[in-house]
């Protein structure tokens, strides 16, 4: 069993590499404002200490770290919320995991599944952990509060406290910041410690809220999409790099092309952060053409061009997903014949230890395929370039091959790795599918 599990435990030590914070592996040439990157050191220290009792002024509804609580008030948020992955990152995928874990290794995972600490209390309890708290969880805790992944409260709150970027459109009622000063709007000078004295405002609801404008900042989300520089590599590349390939990319140039992770993953602060899971926005991350070119005697060549010209990091960021595009020729009967087919992805293997080929595409970069072919002179065929998409590529192959050797494990672990292996393969869908026929002497499909 424990070899069986070794490379999970491996991933695990390995991302026990990575808890330093990433806020120092930035651009040293352009270094962060010291204000944001203080304020987001502190917000995200790990492990996340306990909330606390909260204030005595606060109704159950306020002091509830529920995001059904915070729904109740901040209904738009709530409902985008729940159809992201980040309201499903304590799944089965995990679970089955964790379950092989001990405390210490089980911690590390929770850091950016289900940071809160009164979470990590509730899996404590219910994997059986040995420093499980021993007393019932406080009222404002929700029993399946673990279960709900990345909560509001994980992003929002210390110590009962809210936290959020500057208010927009709207002016914030004046208050009484936490160090005791008067304020009069949410316009006033930023504080020493990076969060504009806000509306600490006993009459408005939970007290206000301090505004903290390094919710704006793409290092906010590097916290859990980037290890740092002395994480674990894999033939010289971090594991996860996504803040890195995003700084290195057209996107993190000052002007008017900049775009944050928010500005693409919460366009309008909508709370969707949709990625590889979703074909739209996949969809937006190519630019897609097909050309069929005639080159006399029947002989034929489709070229297919993708380039990545709206994801601000790599195609795909991570080596999870995979991208496939495969070229078929369809002859007037509707027979199939299959021309060639090639990955986009970074493909490593199971035990997390090799490359096995990087073939992602850069930010703005640009590849070509191409496939000559004998086809009819004449007559009505046509070539179709198919993309597909399994977002979870990589978790199917480590799940297959733990299931060989399920029977070394505890028998609750089965029916929740099978679980996670139906909906890691659920997810796979086409992306694309563009069309070229022979027409002319050279045909061009372009599909944006
Ligand atoms: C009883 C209603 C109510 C509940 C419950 C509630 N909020 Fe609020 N929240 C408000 C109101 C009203 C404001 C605006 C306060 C102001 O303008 O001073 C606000 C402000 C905020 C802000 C600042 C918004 C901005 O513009 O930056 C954040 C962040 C926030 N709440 C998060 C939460 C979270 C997270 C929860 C649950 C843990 C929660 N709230 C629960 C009513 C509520
Ligand atoms: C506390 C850790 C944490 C923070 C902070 C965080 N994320 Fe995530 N994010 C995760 C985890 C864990 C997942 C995977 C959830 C799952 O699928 O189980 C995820 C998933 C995502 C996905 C979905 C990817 C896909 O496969 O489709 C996107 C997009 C995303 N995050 C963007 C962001 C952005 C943008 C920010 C900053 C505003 C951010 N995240 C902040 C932990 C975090
Ligand atoms: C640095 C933050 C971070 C840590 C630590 C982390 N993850 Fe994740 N995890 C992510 C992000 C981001 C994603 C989404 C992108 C992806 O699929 O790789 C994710 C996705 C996953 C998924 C696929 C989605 C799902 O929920 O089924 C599984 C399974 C998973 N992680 C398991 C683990 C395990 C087990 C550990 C501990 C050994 C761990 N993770 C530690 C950030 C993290
Ligand atoms: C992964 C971290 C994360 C999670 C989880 C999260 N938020 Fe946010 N939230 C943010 C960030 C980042 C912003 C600012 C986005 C921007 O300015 O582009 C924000 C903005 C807000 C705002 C201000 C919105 C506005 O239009 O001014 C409110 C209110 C809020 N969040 C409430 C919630 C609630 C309620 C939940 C849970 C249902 C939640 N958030 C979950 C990161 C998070
Ligand atoms: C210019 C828009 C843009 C910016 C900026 C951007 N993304 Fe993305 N992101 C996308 C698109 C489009 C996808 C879907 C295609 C893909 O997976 O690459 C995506 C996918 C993802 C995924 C899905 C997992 C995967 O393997 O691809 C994650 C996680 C993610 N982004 C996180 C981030 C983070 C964190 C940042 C900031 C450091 C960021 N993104 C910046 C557009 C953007």
């Amino acid at each position: 069993m424990a070899e069986s599990i070794a490379p999970f435990l491996r991933r695990c030590a390995l991302y026990l590499l990575a808890t330093a914070l990433l806020l120092g592996c930035g651009d040293a040439s352009k270094p962060a404002p010291p204000v944001a990157q203080d304020f987001l050191t502190r917000h995200w220290v790990d492990p996340l200490p306990p909330q606390g009792a909260p204030p005595t002024s606060f109704s159950a509804l306020e002091a509830s770290l529920s995001p059904d609580s915070c729904g109740q008030c901040h209904a738009e948020q709530f409902e985008a919320w729940r159809t992201s992955l980040h309201s499903k990152a304590v799944g089965a995928g995990l679970l089955w995991q964790l379950m092989l874990m001990n405390q210490d290794q089980g911690n590390r995972c929770l850091r950016c599944h289900a940071p809160l600490a009164e979470q990590k209390a509730l899996l404590a309890l219910e994997l059986g952990w040995p420093n499980a708290p021993k007393q019932a969880p406080p009222e404002y805790v929700s029993a399946d509060l673990a279960h709900r992944g990345l909560v509001c409260a994980a992003c929002h709150l210390r110590e009962h406290r809210r936290f959020g970027p500057p208010a927009r459109g709207r002016v914030v009622s004046g208050g009484v910041a936490a160090d005791g000063a008067h304020v009069a709007s949410a316009t006033s000078a930023p504080s020493p410690d990076g969060t504009d004295r806000s509306t600490n405002n006993p009459y408005a609801p939970h007290g206000g809220f301090t505004i903290a404008p390094a919710f704006q900042d793409s290092r906010f989300c590097a916290h859990c999409h980037q290890f740092p520089d002395d994480g674990p590599r894999i033939a010289g590349k971090l594991q996860e790099d996504t803040y890195q390939q995003w700084l290195a990319s057209a996107y993190a140039q000052e002007g008017p092309g900049k775009r944050t992770c928010q500005g693409c993953h919460m366009p309008d602060r909508q709370h969707v952060w949709r990625g590889i899971h979703d074909q739209k926005m996949t969809r937006s991350a190519l630019d897609i053409e097909l050309q069929l070119i005639d080159l006399g005697d029947g002989r034929h060549e489709a070229r297919g061009k993708l380039r990545n010209s709206g994801a601000g990091h790599h195609f795909p960021t991570y080596m999870v997903p995979k991208v496939e595009v495969q070229f078929v020729r369809i002859d007037a009967r509707g027979g199939v014949h299959f021309l060639a087919s090639h990955i986009i992805g970074w493909q490593i293997d199971t035990g997390i230890t090799r490359e096995i080929a990087d073939t992602r595409l850069a930010a703005g970069e640009t590849r070509e395929y191409r496939q000559i072919m004998q086809a009819p002179v004449s007559g009505d065929w046509r070539v179709e370039m198919i993309l597909r998409v399994a977002p979870a590529e990589h978790y199917e192959r480590i799940y297959s091959d733990s299931l060989t050797r399920v029977s070394q494990f505890p028998p609750a672990v089965e029916p929740v790795l099978r679980r996670a292996l139906r909906e890691a393969r659920a997810t796979r869908y086409e992306l694309a599918r563009i069309v070229a026929r022979p027409q002319s002497r050279a045909t061009a499909a372009i599909a944006n």
